[in-house]
């Protein structure tokens, strides 16, 4: 058996993107670690986020893993270069995906919605001006949504009330894409699809974070042989209730560790 895949987040969020490994990857065995103690990183400091996932790595590192995702906008913005840097292992950072959205806008104005720790970030600027020259980028910021997810109020009316707050003026100024910068946002699509003219496309990075990493893994000759029966641990450092009811239909194990 090779080594898992290491999979970090602020808290659940990432789970979106452990659901599309999963599904492109499925003899991979993987090992989630959900920081929910100390969700949302999207308003730390840029100093503090890359603490938390120098901690979360070594974590990871621990657990044997041959690659990480980092499962977390706010994460990769402010950390990935660092971590790239130091550690000798591959990692895959989740980006707001201003490129698919910048190459089939139509109005030629596209909406993000991400975290202000992700907005704020040089990564996520030169992202911006690199893939989407000529077309305005819309920014909101999803104050409240992260902390609100982890709570486990996904169909909640708060919930409902802030996305209104936070769609109509990208409505108004005539968005035709809605890039959801944050892994926390793909659970909030059912709401989004009701309260969204259907020509509105919703974007998310979860199937390009999985090519990516099937992609790294076969150029380092360390993808998993489809014999393989694999194992998926997720640690948590707070309530399990939110995970468990997230990762329901799937077979892992979920343990609390004080981390
Ligand atoms: C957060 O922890 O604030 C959000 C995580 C993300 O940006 O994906």
């Amino acid at each position: 058996m090779l080594k898992p895949i290491g999979i970090f987040d602020s808290g659940v969020g990432g789970t979106s993107i452990w659901k599309e490994i999963n599904k492109q990857l499925p003899y991979e065995s993987t090992v989630y670690l959900a920081d929910s103690k100390n969700a949302p990183y999207g308003i730390k400091s840029n100093e503090e986020i890359l603490r938390l996932s120098i901690k979360n790595t070594e974590f990871l590192l621990q657990k044997d893993c041959k690659l990480i995702v980092v499962a977390c906008n706010t994460a990769t913005t402010n950390a990935i270069d660092y971590l790239r840097a130091y550690y000798s292992i591959p990692f895959i950072g989740i980006e707001p995906a201003i490129k698919p959205a910048a190459l089939q806008t139509k109005t030629k104005k596209i909406g993000v919605l991400a975290t202000k720790g992700t907005l704020s970030s040089s990564l996520f600027h030169n992202t911006s001006k690199l893939f989407a020259e000529g077309i305005t980028v819309i920014e909101q910021e999803g104050a409240g949504l992260v902390e609100l997810i982890e709570a486990g109020q996904i169909d909640s009316r708060k919930i409902e009330d802030l996305l209104k707050k936070y769609i109509d003026p990208m409505l108004e100024k005539n968005i035709d894409s809605l890039v959801l910068g944050c892994t926390h946002y793909p659970y909030l699509v059912p709401i989004l699809k009701k309260m969204l003219p259907s020509k509105i496309k919703i974007i998310d990075s979860g199937e390009a974070v999985a090519r990516q990493t099937k992609a790294v893994l076969m150029k380092n000759r360390s993808l998993e042989l489809e014999n393989n029966i694999p194992t998926h641990t997720f640690y948590s450092n707070s309530n399990l209730n939110v995970l468990k009811n997230l990762m329901d239909n799937y077979d892992v194990s979920i343990v609390y560790k004080d981390f």
